[in-house]
């Protein structure tokens, strides 16, 4: 072991204490800060990213690493790859996990210091400080992760948002359409059948007569079309009432035979959300076997399994090759079944697709609810 002057060893013992602890207390104070706001989401910070490299300096300043390159490449690579891969499996870094790679940051840190007073003045223990440097190296990519698992979180509470304002904004349309224009229109029907009873030429009355069912038959697509806006069903009797009403006015409007199935499901109440969402993703599905399928029968079936809601469209129509729609230079403006699996993916739930040529076609939706009944019905 080296002797040196106590002065420098009392003095750089205290440095890298006192430079460990700037370090690490930085971090998992400005986290715990950052934690303690709201434990379940770190937001964007971008002071957090900038204070990276200030980090990095320091430390390396510290450790008075000659070639800090080339000491730390092994762990960086090691640790890196690890991190990509993980990455690639779309697993994130939970917070908890970032605590701990702080407290091992320490102590390694730790390690590190003492090595190097041991071995003063030589150069510090390439493996330790490649250790050190591989853990520090990797704090931008957790912070990053952070902001980017951030980012995305943001973005789908926007989405969510933006289509509860939607279901909201169709409710109000809808209750507009029934109320008011349903009512003006309803007057006016009447008001021609009073004309129809007073004294009027035949030709006066054939008139009213043509007006009459014009009035009729814009009473009944006002309604139809306060229907599809918000199914009142939906928000009334619930998801699976609303889809036999859906398959029933669907079938009766095209001519294509339909049935329903509803399996573990007793008349409880699904969170709003899973409701809209599932109704809507099938409503969208018969819209396609209207566009694409000419099937002759549709099934539907709706099932729930512990914490689990599952449904089910199957089509005895065409098909088609799902590889090549994935493909298909045009995929950007078909909005139908990516606007369905990014409903569905939403509720942490999932959407498979089954289709073969010439045998039909099938959708597969999966959405988590809660395990036990609600007892208080759909909450808006
Ligand atoms: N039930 C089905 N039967 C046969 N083909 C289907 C069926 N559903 C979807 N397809 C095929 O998949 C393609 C993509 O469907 P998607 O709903 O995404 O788009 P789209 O219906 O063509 O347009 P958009 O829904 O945006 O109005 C369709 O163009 C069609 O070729
Ligand atoms: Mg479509």
């Amino acid at each position: 072991m080296n002797q040196a002057a106590p002065t420098f060893e009392q003095f750089a013992a205290s440095r890298l204490v006192s430079d460990r602890n700037l370090i690490t207390a930085d971090w998992v104070d400005t986290l715990s800060a950052q934690l303690s706001v709201d434990p379940r989401r770190v937001l964007p910070h971008h002071d957090l990213l900038d204070h990276i490299p200030v980090v990095l300096a320091r430390a390396a300043d510290f450790l008075l690493v000659p070639d800090p390159e080339k000491l730390r490449a092994e762990q960086v690579v090691t640790d890196e790859m690890r991190d990509i891969a993980r990455l690639r499996r779309g697993q994130g870094f939970g917070v908890q996990e970032i605590i701990r790679e702080f407290d091992e940051l320490a102590r390694l840190l730790d390690a590190a210091a003492l090595r190097w007073l041991d071995e003063y003045p030589g150069v510090p223990d390439p493996k330790c400080v490649g250790r050190v440097f591989g853990r520090l190296n990797r704090v931008p990519l957790l912070m990053g992760q952070i902001t980017v698992g951030s980012v995305e979180e943001e973005r789908n509470s926007l989405l969510r948002q933006l289509a509860l304002a939607e279901e909201e904004e169709r409710l109000r349309l809808s209750r507009e359409l029934h109320d008011q224009m349903g009512q003006l229109v309803t007057a006016l029907l009447l008001g021609l059948r009073t004309l129809q009873h007073g004294p009027t030429s035949a030709e006066q009355s054939a008139t009213i007569a043509e007006l009459e069912k014009l009035a009729d038959r814009i009473a009944r697509e006002v309604q139809q079309l306060a229907l599809d806006l918000r199914p009142p069903a939906l928000d009334t009797l619930g998801l699976p009432a609303a889809l036999e009403n859906l398959l029933h006015e669907w079938s009766a409007r095209n001519g294509i035979e339909t049935d329903l199935q509803s399996i573990g499901i007793t008349g409880e109440r699904f969170p709003a959300e899973v409701e809209t969402t599932l109704y809507r993703v099938a409503q969208e599905g018969l819209t396609n076997v209207l566009k694409h399928a000419r099937a002759s029968h549709v099934s539907l079936l709706i099932e729930r399994r512990g914490g689990t809601l599952s449904l089910i469209l199957e089509d005895n129509g065409d098909g088609f090759e799902l590889e090549e729609v994935l493909v298909a230079p045009d995929k950007a403006r078909r909005l139908g079944l990516r606007g369905m699996r990014e409903r569905v993916a939403r509720l942490g739930g999932s959407l498979e697709i089954e289709s073969s040529p010439g045998v039909g076609t099938c959708l597969f939706i999966r959405a988590p609810v809660p395990a036990g009944e609600l007892a208080t019905g759909a909450a808006q």
